[in-house]
């Protein structure tokens, strides 16, 4: 993100959103009203199907990070709900995907989140795989016949592709590569540094409520007053919030914060602890103002001095939701983790019990008579624009009318050509 006319352009939008906020003025001119989300989206079976149909078996999704499998044979499972894959980094150094399907009757052949093997052996009758998904041995195979030709019997292999350290899979063959997925976001990371990080915690919650309702809870920063009143709120100034909306679904948000990245752990007592975390680089943009991207549709990345979070929302029924937070810190080298983990993840601890703590009344409320829409104004856009991105995967002739987001923030998704310094001549001219 440190491309300079990222920079300014940024700058200049943050100032803008600022200025508009002293003037009370409302959304800029052309800025479209945001049609109520129909709460349907949130309740039926049909949406939920629709997407389990297009979406989720056609998109890039994160399975893990190079940090955990870096040596032959070892291997990261990704435990979705609708399906069980591993990733495994084969005696030729190559990271590969399979479906963690035995081909004789299906058991699991990995049950243990990450691990390490030469071969890999179905404990159930023992067919054996090696690490590029070859089935080698048979136990007793003459007696499946002379037909039978354990050649053709590999393990399926699912796409697999590594970008920044992070790894990625995608159910759908034919699916662009992720860089193209990614678009003009995949640079916009390369400050990060993200292959040079490594987990430190990954935490799982399990909630009653669809997981649009939590991923839009990380979609806007309009609620950090209401619910993060000690924690994150004092930190950041929503009302010079950017959101960018960019091509396939992904969003990058910008917030101007009262504190730099650094000064901000100081205030929350970061320093005061023995084994501090190490800095890790951030792009200039980052060390100045809080940056958040989402990676459509079910990740969230918020970058601070000392870490980076990766924000995963899992859907496993159409009101029953995972969210997984991995936390991504410098490579700390052998032994514990140092000291200054415990105050950061203590704090993430409240930050998700803060976030966290409505979704089930929302669902609640929108399968409730009492409940007529999901209302959006201009700061929550993020949301619309996921929303409608869903919906663009699933192809609107899919959706009944009644469940539909109807498309209104085409104009407003950026272009690389829309890194000009006016804030909004772009959108000008897109409207025009
Ligand atoms: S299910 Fe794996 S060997 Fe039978
Ligand atoms: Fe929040």
């Amino acid at each position: 993100m440190d491309h300079p006319e990222i920079v300014t352009n940024l700058k200049a939008r943050m100032q803008a959103e600022l200025d508009r906020a002293d003037a009370g003025s409302g959304p800029p001119n052309d800025f479209p009203s945001l049609p109520p989300l129909a709460p349907g989206r949130y309740t039926s079976q049909e949406f939920f199907d629709l997407e389990m149909e297009h979406l989720w078996g056609k998109v890039w999704l994160y399975a893990g990070h190079v940090a955990q499998i870096p040596n032959q044979g070892d291997y990261v499972l990704l435990d979705i709900p609708w399906a069980t894959i591993f990733m495994v980094r084969g005696k030729d150094d190559q990271i590969r995907a399979f479906y963690n399907v035995c081909q004789h009757r299906g058991a699991p052949l990995v049950r243990e989140a990450e691990g390490n093997f030469s071969l890999l052996r179905c404990t159930y009758h023992q067919w054996t795989y090696n690490t590029q998904g070859k089935l080698v041995s048979v136990m007793y195979e003459d007696d499946f016949g002379s037909d039978f030709d354990k050649s053709c019997l590999g393990l399926p292999e699912v796409r697999c592709e590594v970008w920044n350290g992070l790894v990625f899979v995608n159910e759908d063959p034919d699916a662009a590569p992720l860089t193209d997925w990614l678009g003009m976001m995949s640079e916009e990371f390369d400050p990060f540094q993200m292959e040079k990080l490594r987990p430190a915690a990954i935490k799982s919650y399990e909630l009653t409520c669809n997981w649009k309702l939590t991923m839009d809870a990380f979609l806007e920063v309009y609620h950090v007053k209401g619910i993060h009143p000690e924690t994150v709120g004092p930190a950041l100034n929503e009302r010079g919030a950017v959101m960018r909306l960019l091509p396939n679904g992904h969003t990058c948000m910008t917030c101007p914060t009262g504190y730099t990245q650094v000064e901000e752990m100081a205030r929350r007592g970061y320093e005061a602890d023995d084994g501090a975390m190490e800095p890790i680089p951030l792009s200039q943009i980052a060390a100045e103002v809080h940056v958040s991207h989402n990676i459509f549709p079910n990740v969230i990345t918020p970058v601070s001095a000392t870490s980076r979070q990766l924000l995963m929302f899992w859907p496993i029924a159409k009101d029953r939701t995972r969210v997984d937070v991995v936390h991504l810190g410098l490579d700390w080298g052998d032994g514990e983790l140092p000291a200054g983990w415990k105050t950061h993840l203590d704090f993430w601890d409240v930050v998700m019990g803060e976030d966290l703590q409505f979704l089930e009344w929302q669902q609640k409320a929108v399968v409730s008579p009492g409940f007529k829409g999901y209302r959006l104004a201009y700061p929550e856009r993020r949301i619309y624009y996921a929303h409608e991105s869903i919906d663009r995967m699933i192809g609107p002739e899919n959706i009944p009318d009644e469940l539909k987001a109807e498309p209104v923030l085409e104009d407003w998704c950026e272009h690389p050509w829309h890194r000009a310094a006016d804030p909004y001549e772009a959108n000008r001219k897109a409207a025009e």
